[in-house]
């Protein structure tokens, strides 16, 4: 089966033009009405930032595209008015036939507009003849349109010619003066003709496009005219096999908001169809055949293979071949048997280049897809790009298949997103980014992303990513392998994640731990900020694990050095130092006399007189003398007493100043006096006594 598209098929100049205006234009911004007649490219259009209203009130970022089919002026009046950016996408045929309706109303004549009256070209160019603009459709209309004695007729783009000269005919009649001009688009011309003539060629004819498309429904109407069957399609997922049973030559056109990609997906589609065919009849000859070549070489009546300098190529195929030779503007590419072949610089890459060496080097391997058995000088003409299209889908396929990662580099931040290049382009959603929101993504641009595939339709060129998703498996197994190492008593690295008011959440691989907060240091601290800060690395000691409720009891005082290991050395009995009162008990007060180290003033030791609460002699907070009675660093506990502090103190203070002087030179170092220790701090304590 031989498939052949029609020479001029898909997006027309002005739906290019509209499509390529958009694209460059400040995102999000509006269009009014879909940009162009087909699902899928609104649809992806919409991914990038590109989204249609149904009215001028709608548009939300101050922007608004007026597409290839133009818009009347009181529209363009009211996007003023609403303090609109208009951005003009108004294709130039359009723009003149709009040109000619003002002109002609504003000289008197009655324009009367041969189209439909409901497509939006001919209500646009209605709104520039103002009141002197009538619309026909049929040559019944037309015939019962009274006598003018001026009158002019122009036509919406896409209209048939010949249907255009028979409403000229009938309007002759019935008008003084009829002015005709022909503003037909000559693309919708050659289309219409290029698909008549192929049509008559073959034996199925798919016709290709949006079904709002009213240039498609034409090139529907003129294939079946020929009495060759024809199907419209918007997609290559709608092909149905049955179809082509039989069919020898199929012939492929394709509206004018029908991209390349959708046209080659259904090629390609009509290719594989066709070998799945050979193979499931077990002709595995014909097939072979038909694999290997992509070659469709003539055969001799006696039914040999006649030798031929460069057999023809078959359209759609997909070959392997390598550079021989780099120019500014096109690649020439070996592919054996099947002679050299040309790649224009377009056809190198999806993506913008302005030099073939961007891409490829001489000496390189590379698929091609034939795109043109031959031109003008008998070359054939590839397409790098598009084999790479249809390479990249199989793979982001396998990968959805599988859950296997892609990767892609990010090109362009857009409304709600990135857009990647995964060898087509690619969109990762703002949610689907990160574990968390990120405000900012324009740091992405230019970097590579670890993907995983989270939606795919090739038939809307539709391609979702997600990186979270690799972080979320990352993070998964890095769970996992930490609870299989995690034992008790082990010392490890840990991040502290967050602060609570009763301890510190320390991630140590994906999962956290517990760090309670009297496990935090030695000394006593009121909050977990005092001690540590989040994000900050630290080394914990494992206290527990419990993998069946999922808690892990960490501890980091116990890696720093425990005070008590040398209290006793340091407070010896009958020392006197300073402690701060930390909390009172109906018993005694706890007194910190460094961090980490509490001990206790019986109630007994606070005073010599009798004390019934302890809050009558101190207060928490207060800083006072205290003199050591005992130290136990087994059982971490210390007794202390004021009573005998002060007691000291007062007899100091009573000796011969010599004397004093001696001692205090004595204990300087080992033992400090209470006098230089609490100086003015002692006697405030005194006079609470
Ligand atoms: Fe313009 Fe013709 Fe296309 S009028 S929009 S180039 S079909």
């Amino acid at each position: 089966m031989e498939v052949i598209v029609a020479p001029h098929a898909g997006f027309c100049f002005g739906v290019e033009r509209a499509v390529k205006i958009a694209r460059e234009a400040p995102k999000p911004v509006a269009t009014l009405g879909k940009l162009i007649h087909n699902p899928q490219v609104v649809e992806q259009l919409a991914r990038e930032g590109i989204y249609p209203v149904a009215s001028l009130e709608e548009v939300r970022h101050g922007r608004v595209i007026i597409r290839s089919h133009g818009a009347p002026p009181e529209v363009l009046a009211r996007a003023r008015e609403l303090g609109l950016k208009i951005i003009d996408a108004t294709c130039p045929y359009v723009a003149r036939a709009q040109r000619l309706a003002s002109t002609l109303a504003a000289k008197g004549y009655e324009v009367v507009i041969f189209g439909d009256p409901s497509h939006p070209e001919v209500q646009g160019l209605k709104g520039w003849a103002r009141d002197k603009g009538v619309v026909v459709s049929s040559r019944e209309e037309a015939l019962s349109l009274p006598h003018r004695p001026k009158r002019a007729l122009i036509s919406q783009t896409t209209q048939p010619e010949e249907k255009l000269e028979e409403i000229a005919a009938i309007l002759k009649e019935e008008s003084g003066e009829l002015r005709v001009y022909n503003t037909l688009c000559r693309t919708t011309h050659q289309r219409q003709k290029a698909a008549l003539e192929l049509a008559l060629q073959v034996d199925v004819m798919v016709v290709v496009g949006g079904r709002e498309s009213a240039n498609t429904r034409h090139l529907v109407e003129i294939c079946r005219s020929t009495g060759t069957p024809t199907y419209h399609i918007e997609t290559a997922g709608e092909l149905q096999s049955c179809w082509f049973k039989n069919a020898r030559r199929v012939g492929i056109t394709a509206g004018a908001s029908t991209p390349a990609w959708i046209i080659e997906e259904v090629v390609v589609m009509l290719s594989e169809q066709e070998k799945k065919d050979i193979h499931q009849e077990g002709e595995e000859e014909q097939a072979s055949a038909l694999v290997s070549a992509e070659v469709e070489a003539p055969t001799s009546s006696d039914g040999g293979i006649e030798s031929h300098p460069l057999p023809r190529l078959r359209r759609g195929k997909i070959l392997s071949g390598v550079v021989v030779q780099i120019t500014d503007n096109e690649v020439l590419v070996d592919i054996g048997g099947k002679g050299e072949g040309v790649i224009p610089l377009e056809e190198l890459s999806h993506r913008k280049i302005t030099d073939p060496r961007e891409v490829v080097s001489v000496g390189d391997t590379i698929q091609v897809m034939v795109l043109r058995p031959e031109d003008e000088e008998g070359r054939p003409i590839l397409s790098k790009r598009r084999a790479d299209r249809i390479e990249a889908w199989n793979k982001l396929e396998e990968a959805l298949a599988n859950g296997t990662e892609v990767q892609g580099e990010v090109i362009e931040v857009v409304k709600g997103g990135l857009l990647v290049d995964v060898g087509v382009r690619g969109f990762v959603p703002a949610s689907l980014l990160e574990m968390s929101y990120v405000p900012d993504l324009s740091p992405y641009v230019g970097k590579t992303l670890r993907l995983k595939v989270v939606e795919l339709d090739r038939s809307k060129n539709k391609v979702i990513l997600s990186h979270r998703a690799v972080l979320e498996e990352d993070l998964a197994r890095q769970r996992e392998a930490t609870w299989a190492s995690l034992e008790k008593g082990q010392v490890r690295k840990g991040i502290v994640r967050r602060l609570t008011n009763f301890g510190a959440f320390v991630d140590l691989g994906g999962v956290d731990g517990l760090l309670h907060i009297s496990e935090i240091s030695w000394g006593r601290i009121d909050h977990p900020g005092e001690a540590l800060e989040e994000n900050q690395e630290i080394e914990v000691v494992v206290l527990d694990v419990n993998r069946e409720e999922g808690r892990i009891s960490l501890g980091r005082k116990q890696l720093l050095p425990n005070p008590w290991d040398t209290a006793a050395e340091r407070y010896p009995v009958g020392s006197i130092v300073q402690g701060k009162v930390l909390r009172l008990a109906p018993f005694g007060v706890f007194v910190e006399v460094e961090p980490g180290i509490e001990g206790l003033i019986h109630i007994s030791q606070l005073a010599d007189r009798h004390v019934e609460r302890c809050e009558e002699v101190v207060q928490p907070g207060d800083v006072i003398p205290v003199k050591v009675l005992g130290v136990d660093p087994e059982a971490q506990r210390m007794s202390l007493s004021l009573r005998q502090a002060l007691k000291e103190k007062s007899k100091r203070e009573n000796r011969q100043p010599a004397r004093r002087e001696e001692e205090e030179e004595t204990n300087s170092g080992a033992t400090v006096t209470l006098g230089e220790l609490f100086g003015d701090l002692l006697e405030e304590t005194k006079e609470k006594l």
